[in-house]
């Protein structure tokens, strides 16, 4: 997210705006990516990523595989190069990585000819998380430019949290960062965020809060005095959200801690959380990143099979 331009976020929001409709009708299916191979790679568990990917490569009409890590030869100790080269010589057109380290992605993309799309890379970036956020919000708000976006948690770990922070600044959103002392990168502020370990001072007027997980499997060490302390302080309810405008949107990227980082009926409000609606703009946004990556530009418009 790093990297694209404001233009090039604009061109994936726009196209995707065209797969959400199609998702929407019985025929789901184009033949954009008809004969092409995606190999979805993920060195780490998910539910909502490695789905949305799988469907919206279906949905374009590509070939779709899903590598078993837990049963591939990385478990007899072959390395992700060597990985990355093996698949690369049955010529995919396009892999999709999740990997447990930062960086990782970046280098596996180095070592083979085809695309490759970053689906969370340790706690560096999460990409296209960020770009279906962001098409949430503009659907519900109309615009990103002149926002002000909260995200709430544990934003040392979150690589959800650096991709929107880049987002957010590069489309002319502010944004602020609430979370404890121990859980706030130091010198986050060098991002072009406002940082606040207070949450009702931080969430104050804000049009979007978007709650963060607390990241267990990238801990090492104590991070909290407990959990029942965090939620009195950081765990999101109507209180606290009081301080918010009165139509500010609830997110969470999900997996979502009910009880932890945010209290049940928050999450459940049907005025106020897009949470469900996250989870649809995914596979949209997937959609057109990799007809762009795999097909090229174009008006996404591939015809039914
Ligand atoms: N938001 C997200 O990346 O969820 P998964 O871990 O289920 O893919």
């Amino acid at each position: 997210m790093q990297e694209l331009s404001r233009s090039d976020i604009q061109c994936i929001l726009d196209l995707s705006e065209q797969f959400i409709e199609l998702n929407r009708q019985d025929n789901k299916k184009l033949r954009d990516l008809q004969g092409r191979t995606q190999i979805n790679l993920f060195f780490e568990n998910s539910t909502r990523t490695r789905t949305s990917f799988e469907l919206a490569g279906k949905r374009l009409g590509a070939d779709t595989i899903n590598m078993s890590v837990e049963a591939s030869s990385t478990k007899k100790g072959e390395t992700l190069i060597d990985t990355a080269m093996t698949l690369n010589a049955m010529h995919p057109d396009v892999l999709v990585v999740r990997h447990p380290d930062s960086g990782a992605v970046a280098l596996l993309s180095q070592k083979v000819d085809c695309a490759v799309v970053n689906g969370g890379d340790g706690q560096h970036e999460h990409p296209t998380q960020a770009l279906l956020d962001a098409l949430t919000i503009r659907r519900r708000l109309n615009r990103l430019e002149g926002l002000t976006v909260a995200i709430a948690g544990d934003v040392m770990h979150s690589r959800v949290a650096r991709s929107n922070i880049y987002l957010l600044n590069t489309m002319g959103a502010r944004v602020r960062v609430i979370a404890p002392p121990t859980l706030l990168p130091s010198g986050i502020e060098r991002l072009g965020v406002e940082a606040f370990t207070d949450m009702r001072r931080g969430l104050r007027d804000v049009d979007v809060v978007m709650m963060l997980r607390l990241q267990r499997e990238r801990m090492q060490g104590s991070f909290l005095p407990s959990v029942r302390e965090y939620y009195h302080f950081y765990g999101l309810d109507h209180e606290k959200l009081s301080h918010a405008k009165p139509d500010a949107l609830i997110m969470h990227p999900g997996p979502m801690n009910r009880g932890v980082e945010i209290d049940t009926e928050v999450a459940d409000d049907i005025h106020r959380s897009v949470i469900r609606e996250q989870v649809e703009m995914g596979v949209a946004v997937r959609m057109a990143v990799l007809r762009l990556l795999v097909a090229g530009g174009g008006n996404g418009n591939g015809g039914d099979a």
